[in-house]
Protein backbone atom coordinates (compact mmCIF):
# COMPACT_ATOMS: atom_id res chain seq x y z
CA UNK A 1 0.00 0.00 0.00
CA UNK A 2 1.60 3.48 -1.03
CA UNK A 3 1.69 6.42 1.43
CA UNK A 4 -0.13 9.53 0.79
CA UNK A 5 2.49 12.11 0.12
CA UNK A 6 2.36 15.48 2.31
CA UNK A 7 0.77 17.80 1.18
CA UNK A 8 2.49 21.04 -0.97
CA UNK A 9 1.82 24.25 -0.95
CA UNK A 10 2.83 26.56 -3.71
CA UNK A 11 2.39 30.46 -4.29
CA UNK A 12 0.90 30.83 -7.70
CA UNK A 13 -0.43 33.50 -10.58
CA UNK A 14 -0.07 37.50 -10.16
CA UNK A 15 2.31 37.56 -7.28
CA UNK A 16 4.79 35.12 -8.98
CA UNK A 17 4.00 37.45 -12.30
CA UNK A 18 4.51 40.08 -10.72
CA UNK A 19 7.96 39.36 -9.14
CA UNK A 20 9.39 38.36 -11.82
CA UNK A 21 8.17 41.91 -13.08
CA UNK A 22 10.13 43.51 -10.30
CA UNK A 23 6.94 44.88 -9.51
CA UNK A 24 5.32 44.90 -5.88
CA UNK A 25 2.76 42.31 -5.54
CA UNK A 26 0.02 42.57 -2.17
CA UNK A 27 -1.89 39.88 -3.44
CA UNK A 28 -0.37 36.59 -2.50
CA UNK A 29 -2.23 33.02 -3.79
CA UNK A 30 -1.37 29.92 -2.53
CA UNK A 31 -2.67 26.42 -4.29
CA UNK A 32 -2.57 23.33 -1.93
CA UNK A 33 -1.96 20.18 -3.91
CA UNK A 34 -2.42 16.53 -2.28
CA UNK A 35 -4.56 17.75 0.55
CA UNK A 36 -8.18 16.57 2.03
CA UNK A 37 -10.64 19.16 2.94
CA UNK A 38 -10.29 17.60 6.26
CA UNK A 39 -6.94 17.74 6.47
CA UNK A 40 -7.00 21.29 6.09
CA UNK A 41 -9.25 22.16 8.96
CA UNK A 42 -6.98 20.04 11.13
CA UNK A 43 -4.46 22.10 10.43
CA UNK A 44 -6.76 25.20 11.33
CA UNK A 45 -7.75 26.16 7.97
CA UNK A 46 -11.42 28.15 8.00
CA UNK A 47 -12.85 27.20 4.78
CA UNK A 48 -14.89 30.07 3.09
CA UNK A 49 -15.03 28.72 -0.97
CA UNK A 50 -18.65 28.55 -1.54
CA UNK A 51 -18.10 27.16 -5.14
CA UNK A 52 -14.52 25.30 -4.74
CA UNK A 53 -12.44 24.70 -1.59
CA UNK A 54 -10.37 27.88 -0.40
CA UNK A 55 -8.97 28.22 2.97
CA UNK A 56 -7.99 30.87 4.98
CA UNK A 57 -4.71 30.74 6.86
CA UNK A 58 -5.31 30.54 10.56
CA UNK A 59 -2.57 33.24 11.28
CA UNK A 60 -1.91 34.88 8.08
CA UNK A 61 -5.60 34.83 6.25
CA UNK A 62 -4.15 34.73 3.22
CA UNK A 63 -6.19 32.35 0.68
CA UNK A 64 -5.19 28.65 0.30
CA UNK A 65 -7.08 26.82 -2.93
CA UNK A 66 -6.83 22.86 -3.16
CA UNK A 67 -5.70 22.09 -6.93
CA UNK A 68 -8.53 21.71 -8.87
CA UNK A 69 -9.48 21.57 -12.62
CA UNK A 70 -12.65 22.68 -13.82
CA UNK A 71 -14.77 21.76 -16.92
CA UNK A 72 -16.82 23.42 -18.48
CA UNK A 73 -20.97 21.64 -18.27
CA UNK A 74 -23.20 24.65 -19.64
CA UNK A 75 -22.78 28.22 -21.54
CA UNK A 76 -22.87 30.92 -18.30
CA UNK A 77 -21.05 32.05 -15.61
CA UNK A 78 -22.26 29.25 -13.27
CA UNK A 79 -22.22 26.28 -15.37
CA UNK A 80 -18.89 24.32 -14.44
CA UNK A 81 -18.23 21.18 -12.74
CA UNK A 82 -14.82 21.44 -10.00
CA UNK A 83 -12.91 18.78 -9.83
CA UNK A 84 -10.83 18.92 -6.25
CA UNK A 85 -9.03 15.78 -5.33
CA UNK A 86 -5.67 14.72 -3.77
CA UNK A 87 -4.62 13.35 -7.18
CA UNK A 88 -4.76 16.66 -9.10
CA UNK A 89 -1.55 18.05 -9.77
CA UNK A 90 -0.14 21.19 -9.58
CA UNK A 91 0.30 21.29 -13.49
CA UNK A 92 -3.03 20.28 -14.36
CA UNK A 93 -4.41 23.06 -11.73
CA UNK A 94 -2.17 26.24 -13.59
CA UNK A 95 -3.40 24.76 -16.86
CA UNK A 96 -6.97 26.03 -16.28
CA UNK A 97 -5.92 29.73 -15.68
CA UNK A 98 -5.84 32.45 -17.75
CA UNK A 99 -2.53 33.73 -19.40
CA UNK A 100 0.66 31.62 -19.29
CA UNK A 101 2.27 34.85 -17.65
CA UNK A 102 -0.47 34.03 -14.62
CA UNK A 103 0.22 30.54 -14.77
CA UNK A 104 3.37 30.02 -12.86
CA UNK A 105 4.24 29.30 -9.49
CA UNK A 106 6.99 28.55 -6.77
CA UNK A 107 7.32 25.95 -3.72
CA UNK A 108 6.41 27.19 -0.36
CA UNK A 109 9.33 25.83 1.65
CA UNK A 110 9.32 24.75 5.35
CA UNK A 111 10.76 27.82 6.71
CA UNK A 112 7.72 29.92 4.71
CA UNK A 113 10.29 31.28 1.95
CA UNK A 114 9.57 30.90 -2.09
CA UNK A 115 11.68 27.85 -3.92
CA UNK A 116 13.79 29.31 -6.15
CA UNK A 117 12.79 26.93 -8.68
CA UNK A 118 10.10 28.45 -11.22
CA UNK A 119 7.20 25.86 -12.03
CA UNK A 120 7.04 27.60 -15.63
CA UNK A 121 4.94 24.12 -17.63
CA UNK A 122 3.19 26.62 -20.31
CA UNK A 123 6.25 29.00 -20.50
CA UNK A 124 4.99 32.13 -18.75
CA UNK A 125 8.33 33.62 -18.03
CA UNK A 126 9.09 33.20 -21.90
CA UNK A 127 5.85 35.51 -22.26
CA UNK A 128 6.80 37.84 -19.87
CA UNK A 129 10.39 38.53 -21.19
CA UNK A 130 8.63 38.89 -24.90
CA UNK A 131 5.94 40.83 -23.69
CA UNK A 132 2.54 38.79 -24.78
CA UNK A 133 -0.67 38.06 -23.38
CA UNK A 134 -1.35 34.10 -24.35
CA UNK A 135 -3.85 32.25 -23.51
CA UNK A 136 -2.88 28.53 -21.44
CA UNK A 137 -4.92 26.16 -22.97
CA UNK A 138 -8.40 25.99 -24.49
CA UNK A 139 -10.10 25.98 -21.12
CA UNK A 140 -10.18 30.32 -21.27
CA UNK A 141 -12.85 30.13 -23.04
CA UNK A 142 -14.58 28.44 -20.13
CA UNK A 143 -15.02 31.32 -18.59
CA UNK A 144 -15.55 35.03 -20.74
CA UNK A 145 -14.27 37.07 -17.84
CA UNK A 146 -10.95 36.16 -19.05
CA UNK A 147 -10.98 38.74 -22.00
CA UNK A 148 -11.97 41.56 -19.72
CA UNK A 149 -9.21 40.64 -17.79
CA UNK A 150 -6.69 40.39 -20.85
CA UNK A 151 -8.05 43.70 -22.05
CA UNK A 152 -7.26 45.39 -18.49
CA UNK A 153 -3.68 43.97 -18.15
CA UNK A 154 -2.96 45.42 -21.88
CA UNK A 155 -4.15 48.64 -20.39
CA UNK A 156 -1.93 47.92 -17.54
CA UNK A 157 0.96 47.40 -19.58
CA UNK A 158 0.34 48.78 -23.30
CA UNK A 159 3.94 47.64 -24.28
CA UNK A 160 2.34 44.23 -24.12
CA UNK A 161 0.90 42.50 -27.39
CA UNK A 162 -1.87 40.13 -27.37
CA UNK A 163 -0.94 36.53 -29.10
CA UNK A 164 -2.61 36.27 -32.63
CA UNK A 165 -3.84 32.84 -31.42
CA UNK A 166 -5.45 34.05 -28.61
CA UNK A 167 -6.76 37.35 -30.41
CA UNK A 168 -8.91 34.55 -32.60
CA UNK A 169 -9.61 32.56 -29.84
CA UNK A 170 -11.58 35.78 -28.52
CA UNK A 171 -13.30 36.61 -31.56
CA UNK A 172 -14.70 33.25 -31.88
CA UNK A 173 -15.78 33.53 -28.04
CA UNK A 174 -17.41 36.34 -29.09
CA UNK A 175 -19.06 35.06 -32.24
CA UNK A 176 -19.86 31.97 -30.58
CA UNK A 177 -21.88 33.42 -27.88
CA UNK A 178 -19.92 32.19 -25.20
CA UNK A 179 -20.05 36.42 -23.93
CA UNK A 180 -23.78 36.80 -24.18
CA UNK A 181 -23.48 35.14 -20.25
CA UNK A 182 -21.27 37.91 -18.90
CA UNK A 183 -22.19 39.19 -16.20
CA UNK A 184 -22.71 42.71 -16.09
CA UNK A 185 -21.43 43.52 -12.41
CA UNK A 186 -18.10 41.60 -13.47
CA UNK A 187 -17.82 43.70 -16.63
CA UNK A 188 -18.20 47.04 -14.65
CA UNK A 189 -15.80 45.28 -11.83
CA UNK A 190 -13.31 44.95 -14.47
CA UNK A 191 -13.48 47.88 -16.66
CA UNK A 192 -13.46 49.91 -13.95
CA UNK A 193 -10.67 48.56 -12.87
CA UNK A 194 -8.85 48.76 -16.55
CA UNK A 195 -9.67 52.26 -16.39
CA UNK A 196 -7.64 53.40 -13.44
CA UNK A 197 -4.62 51.54 -15.05
CA UNK A 198 -2.14 53.86 -16.47
CA UNK A 199 -3.22 53.43 -20.72
CA UNK A 200 -7.16 52.73 -20.19
CA UNK A 201 -7.41 52.93 -24.23
CA UNK A 202 -5.56 49.71 -24.78
CA UNK A 203 -8.48 47.95 -22.97
CA UNK A 204 -11.07 49.54 -25.72
CA UNK A 205 -8.78 48.51 -27.99
CA UNK A 206 -8.28 45.10 -27.62
CA UNK A 207 -12.17 44.72 -26.23
CA UNK A 208 -12.72 46.54 -29.73
CA UNK A 209 -10.26 43.90 -32.25
CA UNK A 210 -12.22 40.79 -30.54
CA UNK A 211 -15.78 42.22 -31.18
CA UNK A 212 -16.57 42.58 -27.64
CA UNK A 213 -16.77 46.42 -27.42
CA UNK A 214 -19.82 46.06 -29.88
CA UNK A 215 -21.06 43.65 -27.54
CA UNK A 216 -21.05 45.10 -24.55
CA UNK A 217 -20.38 49.29 -25.40
CA UNK A 218 -21.79 49.42 -28.78
CA UNK A 219 -22.06 52.96 -27.87
CA UNK A 220 -18.61 53.47 -27.94
CA UNK A 221 -17.87 51.19 -30.91
CA UNK A 222 -20.17 53.41 -33.15
CA UNK A 223 -17.44 56.43 -32.42
CA UNK A 224 -15.16 54.67 -34.64
CA UNK A 225 -15.11 55.75 -38.30
CA UNK A 226 -16.93 58.76 -37.52
CA UNK A 227 -15.61 62.02 -38.68
CA UNK A 228 -14.81 65.48 -36.82
CA UNK A 229 -14.07 68.97 -38.16
CA UNK A 230 -10.20 68.78 -38.61
CA UNK A 231 -9.67 72.06 -37.61
CA UNK A 232 -10.62 71.40 -34.09
CA UNK A 233 -9.43 67.36 -34.21
CA UNK A 234 -6.67 66.81 -36.44
CA UNK A 235 -7.25 63.42 -35.67
CA UNK A 236 -10.58 63.37 -37.42
CA UNK A 237 -11.39 59.83 -36.28
CA UNK A 238 -13.83 60.37 -33.11
CA UNK A 239 -13.08 57.12 -31.20
CA UNK A 240 -9.37 57.67 -31.70
CA UNK A 241 -10.47 60.72 -29.97
CA UNK A 242 -11.91 59.42 -26.88
CA UNK A 243 -9.06 57.18 -26.47
CA UNK A 244 -7.09 59.97 -26.62
CA UNK A 245 -9.14 61.92 -24.25
CA UNK A 246 -8.94 58.66 -21.18
CA UNK A 247 -5.47 58.40 -21.66
CA UNK A 248 -5.17 62.18 -20.83
CA UNK A 249 -7.47 61.76 -17.91
CA UNK A 250 -5.11 58.77 -16.55
CA UNK A 251 -2.08 60.59 -17.43
CA UNK A 252 -3.50 63.70 -15.24
CA UNK A 253 -4.37 60.74 -12.44
CA UNK A 254 -8.25 61.94 -12.76
CA UNK A 255 -10.71 59.78 -10.72
CA UNK A 256 -13.00 56.88 -11.89
CA UNK A 257 -16.01 58.98 -12.16
CA UNK A 258 -13.79 61.40 -14.54
CA UNK A 259 -12.39 58.63 -16.35
CA UNK A 260 -15.85 57.02 -17.17
CA UNK A 261 -17.06 60.69 -18.29
CA UNK A 262 -14.35 60.76 -20.50
CA UNK A 263 -14.94 57.63 -22.10
CA UNK A 264 -18.80 58.82 -22.51
CA UNK A 265 -18.12 62.45 -22.98
CA UNK A 266 -18.64 62.20 -26.80
CA UNK A 267 -21.01 59.10 -27.58
CA UNK A 268 -23.47 61.55 -28.89
CA UNK A 269 -21.33 62.21 -31.89
CA UNK A 270 -22.32 57.89 -32.59
CA UNK A 271 -25.45 59.16 -33.94
CA UNK A 272 -24.86 62.43 -35.29
CA UNK A 273 -27.26 62.55 -39.15
CA UNK A 274 -25.11 61.51 -42.26
CA UNK A 275 -26.11 64.98 -43.57
CA UNK A 276 -24.23 67.00 -40.62
CA UNK A 277 -21.24 65.60 -40.29
CA UNK A 278 -18.19 66.34 -40.06
CA UNK A 279 -19.86 68.92 -37.51
CA UNK A 280 -21.91 67.74 -34.18
CA UNK A 281 -23.99 70.27 -33.15
CA UNK A 282 -26.14 68.87 -29.79
CA UNK A 283 -24.09 66.27 -29.82
CA UNK A 284 -23.92 67.27 -25.99
CA UNK A 285 -27.54 66.20 -25.21
CA UNK A 286 -27.96 63.32 -27.63
CA UNK A 287 -25.09 61.55 -25.94
CA UNK A 288 -27.43 61.35 -22.70
CA UNK A 289 -29.87 58.68 -23.26
CA UNK A 290 -26.70 56.76 -24.61
CA UNK A 291 -24.87 57.01 -21.73
CA UNK A 292 -27.82 56.04 -19.60
CA UNK A 293 -28.22 53.18 -21.44
CA UNK A 294 -24.43 52.11 -21.83
CA UNK A 295 -24.61 52.50 -18.07
CA UNK A 296 -27.36 50.57 -17.26
CA UNK A 297 -25.92 47.67 -19.25
CA UNK A 298 -22.32 47.58 -17.98
CA UNK A 299 -23.22 48.67 -14.22
CA UNK A 300 -21.29 51.80 -14.05
CA UNK A 301 -21.98 52.99 -10.22
CA UNK A 302 -24.80 56.13 -10.15
CA UNK A 303 -21.51 58.40 -9.46
CA UNK A 304 -20.23 57.03 -12.53
CA UNK A 305 -23.00 57.39 -14.49
CA UNK A 306 -24.36 61.25 -13.27
CA UNK A 307 -20.52 62.80 -13.59
CA UNK A 308 -21.22 61.37 -17.54
CA UNK A 309 -24.29 62.74 -18.03
CA UNK A 310 -22.81 66.19 -16.35
CA UNK A 311 -19.84 65.91 -18.34
CA UNK A 312 -21.39 65.33 -21.77
CA UNK A 313 -23.95 68.31 -21.02
CA UNK A 314 -21.52 70.71 -20.57
CA UNK A 315 -18.17 70.52 -21.70
CA UNK A 316 -18.77 72.80 -24.35
CA UNK A 317 -20.06 74.78 -22.57
CA UNK A 318 -17.05 75.01 -20.33
CA UNK A 319 -14.55 76.29 -22.71
CA UNK A 320 -17.24 79.29 -24.46
CA UNK A 321 -17.13 81.13 -20.95
CA UNK A 322 -16.41 84.58 -21.90
CA UNK A 323 -19.45 84.19 -24.32
CA UNK A 324 -21.77 83.41 -21.80
CA UNK A 325 -24.30 85.70 -20.59
CA UNK A 326 -24.62 85.45 -16.39
CA UNK A 327 -28.06 83.45 -16.23
CA UNK A 328 -26.23 80.66 -18.55
CA UNK A 329 -23.40 80.14 -15.91
CA UNK A 330 -26.37 80.15 -13.27
CA UNK A 331 -27.43 77.80 -14.84
CA UNK A 332 -24.75 75.27 -15.66
CA UNK A 333 -23.86 75.61 -11.62
CA UNK A 334 -27.76 74.36 -11.10
CA UNK A 335 -27.22 71.94 -13.84
CA UNK A 336 -23.82 70.55 -12.20
CA UNK A 337 -24.72 71.01 -8.62
CA UNK A 338 -21.74 73.27 -8.43
CA UNK A 339 -22.61 74.96 -5.39
CA UNK A 340 -23.57 72.01 -3.16
CA UNK A 341 -20.33 69.76 -5.07
CA UNK A 342 -17.91 72.17 -5.72
CA UNK A 343 -15.28 69.53 -5.71
CA UNK A 344 -16.59 67.35 -8.56
CA UNK A 345 -17.61 70.76 -10.53
CA UNK A 346 -13.12 70.97 -10.54
CA UNK A 347 -13.14 67.36 -11.22
CA UNK A 348 -15.79 68.22 -14.96
CA UNK A 349 -13.55 71.21 -15.42
CA UNK A 350 -10.29 68.80 -15.24
CA UNK A 351 -11.98 65.99 -17.62
CA UNK A 352 -12.76 69.22 -19.94
CA UNK A 353 -8.96 70.07 -19.99
CA UNK A 354 -8.11 66.24 -20.89
CA UNK A 355 -11.20 66.66 -23.58
CA UNK A 356 -8.55 69.37 -24.88
CA UNK A 357 -5.53 67.83 -24.47
CA UNK A 358 -6.44 64.75 -26.46
CA UNK A 359 -6.55 65.58 -29.43
CA UNK A 360 -4.26 65.09 -32.86
CA UNK A 361 -2.59 68.63 -32.28
CA UNK A 362 -2.43 71.52 -29.86
CA UNK A 363 -5.07 73.19 -28.81
CA UNK A 364 -4.27 74.97 -25.77
CA UNK A 365 -4.35 78.51 -27.19
CA UNK A 366 -7.54 77.98 -28.97
CA UNK A 367 -9.77 76.00 -26.08
CA UNK A 368 -9.42 76.45 -22.43
CA UNK A 369 -11.60 75.09 -19.80
CA UNK A 370 -11.43 78.38 -18.28
CA UNK A 371 -10.11 76.69 -14.85
CA UNK A 372 -9.45 80.08 -12.72
CA UNK A 373 -12.46 82.27 -14.00
CA UNK A 374 -15.26 79.55 -13.04
CA UNK A 375 -14.00 78.62 -9.94
CA UNK A 376 -13.99 83.08 -9.13
CA UNK A 377 -17.35 82.93 -10.82
CA UNK A 378 -18.54 79.97 -8.10
CA UNK A 379 -16.79 81.20 -4.97
CA UNK A 380 -18.44 84.79 -6.21
CA UNK A 381 -21.83 82.87 -6.05
CA UNK A 382 -20.88 80.85 -2.96
CA UNK A 383 -20.06 83.65 -1.02
CA UNK A 384 -22.64 86.17 -2.06
CA UNK A 385 -24.60 87.51 1.66
CA UNK A 386 -28.14 86.03 0.63
CA UNK A 387 -30.18 87.39 4.59
CA UNK A 388 -31.01 90.37 2.86
CA UNK A 389 -33.26 89.04 0.36
CA UNK A 390 -34.24 86.19 2.39
CA UNK A 391 -35.28 88.45 5.29
CA UNK A 392 -36.92 90.87 2.31
CA UNK A 393 -39.12 88.28 1.05
CA UNK A 394 -40.03 86.98 4.68
CA UNK A 395 -44.29 87.31 4.11
CA UNK A 396 -43.19 85.84 0.49
CA UNK A 397 -40.87 83.20 0.47
CA UNK A 398 -41.98 82.59 -3.03
CA UNK A 399 -40.47 85.12 -4.78
CA UNK A 400 -36.58 84.43 -2.95
CA UNK A 401 -35.21 82.00 -6.17
CA UNK A 402 -36.16 84.68 -8.45
CA UNK A 403 -34.72 87.15 -6.39
CA UNK A 404 -31.73 85.37 -5.51
CA UNK A 405 -31.42 84.63 -9.72
CA UNK A 406 -31.31 88.38 -9.52
CA UNK A 407 -28.62 89.39 -7.31
CA UNK A 408 -26.56 86.29 -8.39
CA UNK A 409 -26.30 87.67 -12.12
CA UNK A 410 -25.99 91.08 -10.88
CA UNK A 411 -22.99 89.76 -9.20
CA UNK A 412 -21.24 87.92 -11.34
CA UNK A 413 -22.12 89.45 -14.84
CA UNK A 414 -19.39 92.46 -14.46
CA UNK A 415 -16.70 89.32 -13.75
CA UNK A 416 -17.74 87.93 -16.99
CA UNK A 417 -17.49 91.38 -19.03
CA UNK A 418 -13.65 91.93 -18.06
CA UNK A 419 -13.36 88.70 -19.26
CA UNK A 420 -15.04 89.23 -22.57
CA UNK A 421 -13.19 92.58 -22.94
CA UNK A 422 -10.34 90.71 -22.23
N1 LIG B 1 -7.39 33.44 -12.65
C1 LIG B 1 -7.83 32.86 -13.85
N2 LIG B 1 -9.02 33.24 -14.42
C2 LIG B 1 -9.76 34.19 -13.84
C3 LIG B 1 -9.34 34.81 -12.65
C4 LIG B 1 -8.15 34.41 -12.07
O1 LIG B 1 -7.14 32.00 -14.38
N3 LIG B 1 -10.93 34.56 -14.41
C5 LIG B 1 -6.15 32.95 -12.04
C6 LIG B 1 -4.87 33.54 -12.61
O2 LIG B 1 -3.89 32.55 -12.50
C7 LIG B 1 -4.55 34.69 -11.67
C8 LIG B 1 -4.99 34.11 -10.33
O3 LIG B 1 -6.13 33.30 -10.66
O4 LIG B 1 -3.20 35.07 -11.70
C9 LIG B 1 -5.32 35.15 -9.27
O5 LIG B 1 -6.36 35.98 -9.73
P1 LIG B 1 -6.52 37.50 -9.28
O6 LIG B 1 -5.95 37.67 -7.92
O7 LIG B 1 -7.92 37.88 -9.56
O8 LIG B 1 -5.67 38.28 -10.37
P2 LIG B 1 -4.15 38.58 -10.58
O9 LIG B 1 -3.64 37.76 -11.72
O10 LIG B 1 -3.40 38.48 -9.31
O11 LIG B 1 -4.20 40.07 -11.14
P3 LIG B 1 -4.22 41.47 -10.41
O12 LIG B 1 -2.77 41.85 -10.29
O13 LIG B 1 -4.95 42.34 -11.36
O14 LIG B 1 -4.94 41.28 -9.12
Amino acid sequence: MSMKPEPQIYCVGGAIRDELMGLPSNDLDYVVVGATPDEMLRQGYTAVGQDFPVFLHPQTHAEYALARTERKTSKGYTGFAVHFDVDVTLEEDLARRDLTINAMARGVLSDGSLSADLVDPYHGQDDLEHKVLRHVSPAFVEDPVRILRLARFAARWPDFTVAPETMGLMQDMVKNGETDALVAERTWQEISRGLMEDTPSRMFVVLRECGLLKQWLPEVDALFGVPQRADYHPEIDTGLHVMMVIDKAAQMKLSLEARYGALCHDLGKGNTPAEVLPRHTGHESRGLPLIDSLSKRIKATKDCCEFAKKLSQDHTTFYYLPELKAGTVLDVFKRTDALRRPERFIELLRATQADIWGRGGDFSNALTPWFDQWQRLLKTVQKLDISEIVSRFTSEPHKIPEALHQKRCETIAPLLQTWQNA
